[in-house]
Formats: structure tokens, C-alpha cells, sequence
């Protein structure tokens, strides 16, 4: 990825992070989402008092871009306040796996620290032999992929 986007992505994700609500952990996060038409939608993880009604950044920012029509995705990013770059949560790997599936090709991860560390990987490495939807034999006619 151009490294003028993967910038923009990253301070996407970061401006996400501030408006995380997080009054249970108190661990912000932030994530950006590209899609595949050049969009870049914004999302973080949104707590709840009912334990285990929350919901991960990145599961946000993919429900974002779906709210406003947009199913495929070239890359994500996710940030939070640590120096070690934030790796996304088994649930959130495979909600990110159904939309690789929808766009038939793999996402890119961005994993990145507050300080510049920037780690990066794709939903295929860290999760290979996804089930979803083109397994499950789901109708996807419907969600066009959106070109530039
Ligand atoms: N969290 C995310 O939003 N994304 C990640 O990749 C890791 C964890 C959130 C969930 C919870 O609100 C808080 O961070 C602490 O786990």
C-alpha cells in the first residue's frame, strides 16, 4: 500500500480512537476502514454495562461502512495507546474473514503503536481456511463490490 494512504489510514484510526466509549476497560481503540472504491470509513470499540455487549473496533468500523452501502475492503487499521500495535480478537478476525469473502480477495491488517510501530499482516494469514459465506454457499449478489 502507497505510503500516503497507510498514513491517512492510521491517522483515520486514530482520530476513531477518540471517540471510543470505553468506561469499562478503559482501553480505546480505534479503527479505519478502506474500501475497495477508495472510501476510508472510521470506527471504535464501543463498551457496554451488560458484560459482553460490547463491540470491538473493528467490528464498528465494518458495520459503519455497511450501514452506508460499502461491503468490500481493501485494508483495515486499528490502533490503541499502546506502543506495541493492537492485534484484532479472534470474533474480529472472522467478522473481517466473511467481508474477504464477500469482496473474494484477502484484506490487509494494519496493526499499529502509538509511537509508529507498525505491524502488518492480512485476515488470510491470521485467519486461513476461513468458514463464510462462499463456504456456507450464501447468496452474494446482492453486495457489489464498489471500484474506483
Ligand atoms: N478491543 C478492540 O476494540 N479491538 C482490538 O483489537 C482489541 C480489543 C477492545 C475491546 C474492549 O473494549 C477493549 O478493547 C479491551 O479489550
Amino acid at each position: 500500500m502507497d505510503k500516503k494512504i497507510l498514513d491517512k489510514l492510521i491517522e483515520a484510526a486514530k482520530q476513531g480512537m477518540k471517540n471510543s466509549y470505553s468506561p469499562i476497560t478503559k482501553f480505546p481503540v480505534g479503527a479505519a476502514l478502506l474500501t475497495d472504491s477508495g472510501k476510508i470509513f472510521v470506527g471504535c470499540n464501543v463498551e457496554s454495562t451488560i458484560a459482553g455487549l460490547g463491540t470491538c473496533a473493528e467490528r464498528c468500523v465494518i458495520d459503519n461502512a455497511v450501514a452506508n452501502g460499502e461491503y468490500c475492503y481493501n485494508a483495515i487499521a486499528i490502533i490503541s495507546k499502546l506502543e506495541e500495535p493492537v492485534k484484532p480478537c479472534g470474533v474480529c478476525l472472522q467478522y473481517i474473514g466473511e467481508f474477504a469473502q464477500v469482496a473474494d480477495h484477502d484484506i490487509e491488517i494494519i496493526m499499529a503503536g502509538i509511537k509508529g510501530k507498525v505491524n502488518k499482516s492480512s485476515v488470510y494469514k491470521m485467519l486461513p481456511d476461513t468458514y463464510g459465506p462462499r463456504i456456507a454457499g450464501l447468496d452474494l449478489s446482492k453486495y457489489e463490490c464498489k471500484k474506483k
